[in-house]
């Protein structure tokens, strides 16, 4: 579904990804782990056309999109759950999932399928995202990411901040999206909870992919268990 072949990106003269490669097959859900900084949401943006690779490609079902705008990377079936949620606070959280709705034409049966996996969303639409908290909120944030339709949905560190009861709750969201066909493509410091949820992942530390492999094999691997598990 998604290949990334030998990416450099960089900010101005600062080289952040040193040829990048990593593939995602449709259905499954993969992983992406990494120490702070080594640039895992700079692949993120990239694949959302917010920064060009210097050199390198990114093909869709086939078709190259790394120099394509955000707005068609999302028509073509991405869409970004974006670290630290950046929701509208002072908006409704019926015109944040509008915000999201932007390329859909089907708004009405999109917003169905959302309140059926959000219920609380549905009861609340008319309260300001700011003022839900913190869980509510990354809901929030992936219920706005599924109303443009992704065929794959990217969550850039979805669990960050919660207490463990919506660490679950999150993981079992993406579960389910999954089950329904959803492919995804998940960024976390939460290893352990990320690595049990997904069928592969790539380890990436100062922009280089280090390591890769079935999610069970890297649980199992003794640099990942040292560096990343504390074990
Ligand atoms: N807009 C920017 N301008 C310059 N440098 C940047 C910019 N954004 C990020 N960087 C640098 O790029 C590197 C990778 O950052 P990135 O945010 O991709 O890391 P990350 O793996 O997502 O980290 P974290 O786990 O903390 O979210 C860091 O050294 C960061 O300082
Ligand atoms: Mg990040």
């Amino acid at each position: 579904m998604l290949k990334v072949k030998n990416i450099n990106v960089s900010y101005g003269s600062v080289k952040i990804l040193w040829e990048v490669n990593f593939h995602i097959d449709e259905g499954e859900i993969i992983t992406i782990i990494g120490p702070n900084g080594a640039g895992k949401t700079t692949i993120v943006k990239t694949l959302m056309g917010l920064l060009k690779p210097t050199s390198g490609t990114i093909q869709l079902n086939g078709n190259p999109i790394h120099q394509a705008p955000t707005h068609q990377i999302v028509k073509d079936g991405i869409a970004l759950v974006p670290e630290g949620r950046e929701l509208f606070p002072k908006m409704t959280i019926m015109e944040n999932l509008q915000m999201g709705a932007y390329t859909s034409g089907d708004r009405e049966n999109t917003l169905e399928w959302v309140f059926d996996l959000f219920p609380r969303l549905e009861e609340r639409q008319k309260q300001s995202a700011g003022t839900m908290s913190g869980g509510e909120q990354q809901m929030l944030a992936i219920a706005r990411g599924l109303m443009s339709r992704p065929k794959l949905l990217i969550l850039d560190e979805p669990s960050l901040g919660l207490a463990p009861i919506m660490v679950n709750k999150v993981f079992e969201i993406i579960k389910i999206l999954n089950s329904q066909g959803v492919t995804v493509l998940l960024v976390e410091q939460n290893i352990h909870h990320a690595l049990e949820a997904s069928n592969r992942g790539y380890v990436l530390e100062t922009g280089r992919i280090t390591l890769e492999g079935v999610s069970s094999e890297l649980l199992d691997n003794n640099h990942v268990k040292e560096a990343y598990l504390g074990m």
